[in-house]
């Protein structure tokens, strides 16, 4: 009997490089306290939350992500803050860049048209840095801004393993030549 293919976990997002995820992970673990830090190569800003996705949607996302066509953009992680809502630690940026909110207006707007559903919470650039925290920690460090060049989005599938969750970077799609 032939089993129905799983859905994918899909989301876009903006993917920090190496060096800014260990400055963010660094930060996140001092001041996680009896929260969970997030692990370094799991930080990320979510642009649009997609959930559970059919995979033979896949080439029609690929290709509606690939006909974005936005900025390069400079982001400046400047303020924490602490959601009491779902005991989450984040940082993000004082001022989104106009660029980034057309980024994300176009790409949930080709999502919208094409009938993909996806989570439609207003944007609010933030990277999750901790969850179920019950604060930011006194002994964290301060808090100093981390400028992030940012050149590209990417499709973002993730998965859970023995209770463990990952992310994969299943595609890339750069910014207009700067
Ligand atoms: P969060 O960091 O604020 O929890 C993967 O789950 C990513 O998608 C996370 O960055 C998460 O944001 C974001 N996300 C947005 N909407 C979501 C939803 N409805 N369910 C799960 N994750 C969501």
């Amino acid at each position: 009997m032939e089993r129905a293919a799983a859905t994918l976990r899909l989301f876009f997002a903006l993917w920090p490089p190496l060096d800014l995820q260990a400055k963010l992970a660094v930060w996140a673990r001092r001041a996680a306290g009896s929260g969970r830090a997030m692990r370094r190569e799991n930080i990320h800003l979510t642009l649009a939350f997609l959930g559970a996705t059919d995979p033979a949607l896949l080439p029609k996302l690929i290709a509606l992500a690939a006909s974005v066509r936005f900025d390069p953009l400079r982001l400046s992680l400047d303020r924490v803050g602490y959601w009491k809502h779902n005991r989450i630690i984040w940082c993000g940026a004082e001022v989104e860049p106009p660029a980034l909110i057309a980024l994300v207006e176009d790409l949930r707007a080709r999502l919208s048209a094409a009938g993909i559903r996806y989570d439609r919470k207003v944007f609010f650039a933030h990277l999750t840095l901790v969850r179920k925290a019950l604060g930011v920690e006194d002994a964290a460090p301060r808090w100093v801004p981390l400028a992030w060049d940012v050149r590209d989005f990417v499709l973002v599938r993730s998965l859970e393993i023995e209770g463990r969750v990952s992310y994969e970077v299943m595609q890339r799609f750069p910014a207009a030549a700067g």
